[in-house]
């Protein structure tokens, strides 16, 4: 059967079809449960060594999968891509393609027991160590989390509690990491982080309740416990999105003074180019689940490579362009449950050439920082 008829078939699964992939999830998924919740794992499972130590995160061939009743998603299929110390990779991507996944992975913070990491390395650059978050048992990765990586949710109440006070959340993540402060130091070092994400009357505020502040300061309010505890890399996903333009700019604003103070990296992930193309250092372009493209910022907006990327970098808004309408690209993501065996983005591309009949187009190397995975630029089949 062709993949495209399996498509066609899978929209609808028989009862019997699905009690039987529910079976053979939960035989998998218990092998799986039953690796992370093992006590006292020895360090020597899950140290490991950067490829180059001047890297925060480098992440290599992650996979990660969602056991659901209607079959398996493969969310991340085999991404890499490196995070540089004090450096702002942005992930770009239509909805679905992985972004989130890629981050929660990286946070341990699958919803499991159907969603998990089933192969690759996440390796962590701690100082003087590294380890690999991937097979980190679960209580290390609790010390990880606030204090080496934060995470910044796009909607503000999926990390702040309504019926807290802000100071007592604030005083929470500091107590947390610092288990020794006594109250009145904790108390002192949360109106300081109030204040250093620009919150004007931050005694005030610290003793008011989420509902009675705006969006902008409720996300204030997230980055300052985010940056509590001084984290070597801050995962943001969509971190403005619920926000007006203009409290945009002022918390990209403060993203950049903060990382710039602090010198941490950032992983950005957003749909706006236009927030990419002021933040980034490097930028990566992921479509159902695998990369792309990867790139310098000027890689990728200067000389972008791949169709999907040069269909992004149309579809953006530009104040020197007149369009009657934005560019959008014609056709949909494959079903995730059942990818093709061919370049996934084959049936939108208006750019194929004979090659892209074959199998997946492996990952070709434009320049040392350029990567792009498409046949247009396969040695044999050559650029366009
Ligand atoms: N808990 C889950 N159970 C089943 N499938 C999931 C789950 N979470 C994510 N997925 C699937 O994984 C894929 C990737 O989802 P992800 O949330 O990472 O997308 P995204 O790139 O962050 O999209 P968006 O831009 O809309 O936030 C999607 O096909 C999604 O349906
Ligand atoms: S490999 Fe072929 S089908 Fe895929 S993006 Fe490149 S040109 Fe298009
Ligand atoms: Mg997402």
């Amino acid at each position: 059967m062709s993949n495209k008829s399996k498509n066609k078939d899978s929209n609808y699964l028989s009862a019997k079809e699905s009690r039987r992939i529910t079976k053979e999830n939960r035989k998998i998924t218990r092998k799986y449960e039953k690796e992370i919740s093992r006590k006292n794992v020895p360090e020597s499972e899950y140290a490991t060594t950067m490829r180059d130590p001047q890297n925060i995160l480098e992440i290599d061939d992650l996979h990660t999968y969602f056991f659901t009743d209607q079959g398996t998603v493969k969310s991340v299929d085999g991404v890499s891509f490196d995070i540089p110390r004090g450096k702002t990779v942005g992930v770009v991507g239509e909805s679905g393609c992985g972004k989130s996944v890629t981050s929660l992975s990286i946070m341990r913070l699958l919803q499991r027991p159907i969603g998990q990491i089933v192969g690759g390395e996440i390796r962590l650059n701690l100082g003087d160590k590294a380890i690999d978050i991937a097979k980190t048992p679960m209580v290390e990765v609790q010390n990880i989390r606030g204090n080496e990586i934060s995470m910044i949710f796009q909607e503000p109440m999926t990390t702040l509690n309504p019926v807290f006070r802000i100071g007592t959340q604030v005083d929470e993540t500091i107590k947390l990491h610092n288990p020794d402060m006594d109250k009145e130091a904790v108390k002192k070092r949360s109106i300081e982080m109030l204040e250093l994400v620009g919150i004007a009357n931050s005694e005030g505020v610290y003793d008011m309740y989420p509902h009675e502040l705006s969006g902008g300061m409720r996300q204030r309010v997230v980055i300052a416990m985010a940056l509590a505890c001084e984290p070597k890399l801050i995962i943001a996903d969509e971190p403005t999105t619920a926000l007006d333009v203009t409290i945009q700019a002022q918390i990209l604003d403060l993203f950049r003074q903060l990382k710039d103070r602090i010198n941490s990296s950032i992983m950005l992930i957003t749909h706006d180019l236009g927030v990419i193309a002021e933040m980034a250092d490097y930028v990566v372009v992921m479509y159902a689940g695998r990369i792309v493209e990867k790139g310098t910022l000027d890689d990728i907006f200067l000389h972008p490579a791949h169709p999907y990327t040069i269909g992004l970098m149309n579809s953006k808004p530009s104040i020197n362009k007149t369009v009657d309408r934005l560019y959008s690209i014609p056709g949909k993501v494959p079903n995730p449950i059942e990818m093709p065996d061919y370049c996934y983005f084959r049936d939108r591309c208006e750019m194929c050439v004979e090659k892209c009949n074959g199998e997946y187009p492996p990952l070709h190397k434009i320049s040392d920082t350029h990567y792009v995975s498409c046949y247009r630029f396969d040695e044999e089949g050559g650029k366009e």
